[in-house]
């Protein structure tokens, strides 16, 4: 495992495209597994940047995204098809039928699931994989509980989840109260894993997810598990790691 530690958000998320970036340029089709949330915005605007500059293209590359709230339709403005599409698809030459994204509103969720699986599986995983980081140590929205889930699977959020994510909503009961996410297995097969976190807020699921125990109580220490991960955080959630004398790269 690499870890890069950076100076604030800014270089965080120049990083993590640059990281991104390297991946596309050396596999024009590559398959991407991207995330949503507010980490990986610095991020998407640097290589919404590059594609413009010519410097890279995204015509041939695939992506998958981690997870989809249930019930929420694509272009509702909460829905991580919506925020995919205007925080990087709508701004890339990605071609649209590349580009997926568990469908929130399918009639039979746990079928949907087992079809994206299988979607994931046809592609040959992911070759990058682009996680953050839940205050609870959630990956994708793999909630701390007592077994690590393979599959895709319908998931019912954690009060922690609901508490984090109500400031994209009008209100906290305004938060869909369960998902649909990619499981542990789609993940640990991608052939690389870049993880990207920020903020003190999480430090303490940062160093129970590298320096803690493996266990499904911290979904992200499977991650100690895998043989190709690169963490890239700033100063403030990486501290608790530089206490333990875990060295990082500057
Ligand atoms: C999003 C996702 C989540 C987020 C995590 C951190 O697709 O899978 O695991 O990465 O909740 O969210 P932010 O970045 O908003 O702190």
């Amino acid at each position: 495992m690499r870890i890069y530690q950076e100076a604030d958000y800014e270089a965080m998320s120049r990083r993590a495209a640059n990281i991104i970036a390297a991946e596309v340029i050396r596999r024009p089709d590559c398959v991407l597994g991207l995330a949503t949330g507010s980490t990986p915005v610095g991020a998407y605007k640097q290589l919404i940047e590059g594609n413009r500059r010519g410097d890279y293209s995204f015509r041939e590359v695939r992506s998958v995204n981690l997870d989809e709230y249930k019930g929420l339709a694509p272009t509702h403005d909460q829905s991580y098809r919506y925020f995919m599409q205007t925080n990087l698809f709508d701004h890339i030459d990605i071609k649209p039928e590349n580009t997926h994204v568990p469908d929130g509103l399918a009639a039979d969720p746990e079928a949907e699931c087992a079809n994206y699986d299988e979607l994931v599986r046809s592609l040959g995983y992911a070759d990058l994989q682009l996680l953050g980081l839940g205050r609870n140590g959630h990956i994708g929205f793999n909630e701390p509980c007592d077994c690590f889930v393979k599959p895709t699977h319908v998931v019912d959020l954690t009060q922690s989840t609901i508490d984090a994510n109500a400031r994209f909503f009008a209100t906290a009961d305004d938060v869909p109260r369960q998902a649909l996410t990619m499981g542990i297995g789609c993940i640990m097969a991608a052939r690389r894993v870049l993880l990207i976190v920020s903020g003190e807020d999480k430090a303490d699921a940062v160093y129970n997810a590298f320096c803690g125990p493996i266990t499904p109580q911290c979904p992200a220490s499977i991650l100690q598990l895998h043989n190709d991960v690169i963490v890239v955080g700033d100063k403030a959630a990486l501290s608790k790691l530089a206490a333990a004398g875990v060295s990082v790269c500057e």
